[in-house]
């Protein structure tokens, strides 16, 4: 799979990974995660646990992506056709304010995608998503009604799902992404925490 480091991209191949993610208890996989503020934030907290940011635009995760850090990854990668070398290398699955083919992939339960999450997760990961009103509104769902849909759909895919939560601007504003920052102080500062477990 493609890493990027700054500028440059290499690939690391399936062994590679597997002997990375071995000196972790746990593995969180971000999709869709943009200028890597979280897998940044949560590398830096949680040194202990491998966390691999994944996005489709190498432009995006270029200056999280400067500094090598131990513990932290970034792929670029369609989280809609995920490379075999993440198979089954997360405890967590991590998807913060989805946009364009990654939440339109939720919102339709693209094959893709949902056979990516079956084999990305180890058994009994945890997937959790937070979807928000903006987005949903763009794609043509209401909040309500869209996060309503992408449980269905989970659940029809085998996925354990939880109660959901409404999350509001102090709780957008708190949670340590670029996006939930701009959000908390936008039009529409809501959004919808799912919970999953793989099964
Ligand atoms: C609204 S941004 C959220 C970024 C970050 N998670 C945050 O909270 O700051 C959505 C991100 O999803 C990425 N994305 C959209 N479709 C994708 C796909 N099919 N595969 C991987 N990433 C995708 C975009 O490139 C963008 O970086």
């Amino acid at each position: 799979m493609r890493i990027v480091n700054g500028k440059h991209v290499r690939q690391m191949d399936e062994a590679a990974v597997a002997a990375w993610t071995a000196g972790y208890q746990e593995t969180i996989v971000d999709l869709g995660t943009g200028d890597g503020r979280f897998v940044r934030h949560l590398s830096g907290q949680h040194p202990g646990v491998g966390v691999i940011g994944v996005d489709v635009c190498a432009a995006n995760l270029r200056i999280a992506s400067r500094e090598v850090v131990r513990n932290a990854l970034f792929v670029v990668a369609d989280a809609l056709a995920l490379p075999d070398e993440l198979s089954r290398v997360a405890t967590h699955v991590t998807v913060n304010f989805p946009w364009g083919s990654l939440l339109r992939g939720f919102l339709t339960g693209h094959p893709g995608l949902l056979a990516g999450l079956g084999a990305v997760g180890s058994g009994g990961a945890t997937l959790d998503i937070r979807l928000n009103a903006g987005a949903l509104g763009e794609a043509g769902w209401t909040l309500e009604a869209g996060s309503e849909r992408v449980t269905l759909l989970l659940r029809d895919a085998g996925l354990h799902v939880g109660p959901t939560r409404v999350l509001g601007p102090a709780d957008l504003c708190r949670w340590p992404t670029t996006w939930a920052k701009r959000l908390a102080f936008g039009r529409d500062p809501r959004a919808i925490w799912i919970d999953a477990t793989l099964p």
